[in-house]
């Protein structure tokens, strides 16, 4: 049997935001790979496509005051336009709330469910009173079972980054309205993903991609694996079969959205698409590095027990930061793709660059105006363009053109090694180290040039610069051929300044070390433009903006000196009674057990909580704040409490009141 085509995919954006650096980290190496393997002589189909279900969009639609539909698309249209300005191009970007992946999400479900993988179950679900709804997944806040840290309802995303079941969240409470949810029964589907260790454990061994995915995954089913909740109490999303009620868990339907993009292009492509997706594949599937536990664990046994092809490879990118802190839009540490970057006229080719070559696929990727500008001035600018301009100016101004003469064997033996070391890195995902060995071949090139001084040698031997300069054009041959993956749009120029009226992409990689015709060479222009200093400022002084307004919003504070710290006495306190404050909205009136003294405090709390939600409750006290009157009412402390909805601070063990906090 011949070789399956190698299908590649890209993690689908949420349509809910716009295109950002972070998204690029992934996309921008995909479509490198996909340009690369095309053009060693691979039949490759690239798909991705937006995924419009789950909670994150419905929230979203709801803020914005459209429906998740149109909210979706415009989304969509975004991203679609955007990818094609970083000219990432895929065969098919579709949206998973289009016909083809309702019906092969239907088809999946139904087939899991026949073939025995799906149980019901009553599920203890958070359930919010004032909203008078279920909270499935980032409609519900808390604590995390495993870590304690603050989490959402499907994720510790603060923590230690598990997935969380439904009903698997501690203390949890309303995001909409901060009202603190109660638990009530449904009823769940749930996948049997527990029988799929024997499964998972050799799969995960054959693995192919990078070895995070693997490694990650492998460390995972070390534990024990939990079957799957996957339907959710929402509108929006692909039904349940046959419950009109239930919609599949957005990580059921999205992925399999790689399949129905496979399908739609392939129905306009005259292909088969089970050749890519049936029986032994290739798919590989470019993703962040936060969702890998979904690809490697989930989608694998999803298939397999639906009897399809389980993926082939996973790649999955390191972390974003932006100025070396975390990337966070809440914060400011955020690069908008449009309107950071291309809106600002800045080539799409050097962000791919930047992307590609400043870290290891796998490794964290710090992203800043500065380092970015010297990078790109440092090494695009003065060892590729440079080189590029030299050789072509001098071509032009002393042969009119590409020079007759053989190319010498030992150039074209240089470029040889520079291709078997690009292949082999790029085979492994290794896309800075390939990128690097693009650039050591134009910087061999450079020092080629200025070595051997054709401006010299041609006033003494006019054949000897020629066959100088023809070894120089043949180099920038081969390093646009290489680059073209990386810089389509720059390679694509640097193509046409040789002569070429045609495609450098259509061109397979091997072309490098084949003689350059004897093309006429035009005046050259300089092939990129330096970033220059004035504008490297403003784009940072941009961002330091959006990092300070960000920043405004967490409000600063004195210093203070540990001994004016010591000055207060915080103790814990249980409530003991709690009742609204007469024609107050706001207040409750609480009798707090403060160790051996029972204070009475006013706090602003009526909107968070019920006054029977609070009795018996263990809080946190200012004990020696000086009394006040509020509405006419003595209170003797303050119950300290977190953010906008007065979260209470409340000790993680059992104390006894007026233990001091310390
Ligand atoms: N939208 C998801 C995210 O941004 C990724 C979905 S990838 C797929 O985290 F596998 F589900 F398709
Ligand atoms: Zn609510």
């Amino acid at each position: 049997m011949n070789t399956p085509p190698l299908l590649v995919t890209c993690g689908l954006p949420y349509t809910n935001g716009p295109c950002h650096l972070g998204h690029l980290r992934t996309y921008v190496p995909a479509d490198t790979y996909v340009r690369y393997m095309r053009r060693s002589g691979e039949e490759v189909v690239f798909v991705c496509g937006s995924d419009n279900h789950g909670t994150p969009i419905v929230i979203s639609a709801e803020e914005a005051g459209v429906s998740p539909r149109a909210l979706s698309e415009r989304y969509h249209r975004h991203f679609d336009e955007t990818f094609k300005r970083m000219n990432v191009l895929f065969d098919r970007f579709g949206m998973t709330d289009d016909p083809a992946t309702h019906h092969r999400t239907t088809s999946i479900v139904s087939g899991l469910i026949k073939n025995g993988y799906i149980y019901k179950q009553i599920v203890h679900q958070a359930y919010c009173t004032k909203c008078k709804r279920f909270l499935p997944d980032r409609y519900v806040e808390g604590v995390c079972p495993h870590c304690g840290s603050q989490a959402r309802g499907d994720e510790c995303d603060q923590g230690c980054g598990k997935h969380l079941e439904p009903g698997e969240i501690k203390d949890p409470f309303c995001k909409v309205c901060g009202t603190i949810a109660e638990f009530r029964d449904q009823e769940h589907y749930f996948f049997k993903l527990s029988g799929f260790r024997e499964f998972l454990l050799p799969y995960l061994d054959t693995l192919r991609g990078t070895s995070n995915a693997k490694n990650y995954a492998i460390g995972w089913i070390k534990d024990e694996l939990h079957d799957w909740c996957i339907t959710r109490t929402l509108e929006w999303g692909v039904k349940f079969p046959g419950r009109n009620d239930l919609v599949v868990y957005v990580w059921v339907d999205a992925p399999i959205g790689y399949i129905a993009f496979t399908e739609e292009w392939a129905e306009k492509a005259g292909k088969d698409w089970k050749r890519y997706w049936c029986g032994e594949n290739r798919v590989t599937h470019f993703i962040g590095g936060d969702i890998i536990y979904h690809h490697s664990i989930f989608w694998p046994a999803l298939l397999k027990a639906a009897g399809y092809g389980v993926p082939n490879a996973i790649v999955a990118s390191g972390m974003l930061k932006v100025d070396d802190h975390k990337f966070s839009k809440s914060r400011g540490y955020v690069v908008w793709t449009n309107e950071d970057y291309l809106d600002k006229g800045l080539p799409a080719d050097y962000l791919r660059y930047y992307l590609l070559a400043y870290t290891s696929h796998t490794k964290e990727l710090n992203f800043s105006w500065k380092v970015f500008s010297e990078r790109i001035n440092n090494e695009v600018v003065n060892i590729f363009g440079n080189f590029v301009y030299r050789t072509l100016f001098f071509a032009h101004k002393e042969f009119n053109g590409v020079p007759s003469c053989p190319v010498d064997p030992a150039i074209i033996a240089e470029i040889e090694k520079s291709l078997v070391n690009v292949d082999q890195l790029m085979r492994e995902y290794e896309f800075k180290g390939a990128v690097d060995a693009m650039m050591a071949l134009a910087a061999f090139g450079n020092t080629y040039i200025q070595t051997n001084a054709p401006w010299k040698l041609i006033k003494t031997d006019r054949e000897a610069a020629a066959q100088v300069i023809k070894n120089c054009i043949q180099i920038a041959k081969a390093v646009a051929l290489l680059l073209e993956p990386v810089m389509p749009a720059k390679a694509q120029e640097c193509w046409t300044m040789l002569g070429y009226n045609d495609n450098v992409s259509n061109y397979p990689i091997r072309e490098a070390v084949h003689n350059i015709p004897e093309t006429c060479i035009k005046v050259p222009v300089p092939l990129f433009a330096k970033m220059e200093e004035d504008l490297v400022k403003e784009l940072d002084a941009l961002l330091q903006k959006r990092v300070a307004e960000a920043n405004k919003k967490v409000e600063k504070t004195p210093v203070v000196t540990f001994e004016e710290f010591q000055k207060l006495d915080i103790r814990t306190g249980k409530v003991l009674s709690a009742e609204p404050v007469p024609k107050s909205n706001k207040l409750l009136k609480l009798q707090v057990d403060t160790g051996g003294e029972i204070r009475q405090i006013v706090a602003g709390m009526q909107q968070f909580y019920k006054p029977e939600e609070l009795v018996g409750r263990d809080v946190v006290v200012v004990t020696n704040l000086a009394p006040a009157k509020i509405f006419g009412i003595e209170s003797n402390g303050m119950i300290l409490a977190a953010g906008d909805t007065a979260s209470l601070l409340t000790p993680l063990k059992p104390v006894e009141p007026g233990s001091k906090i310390r």
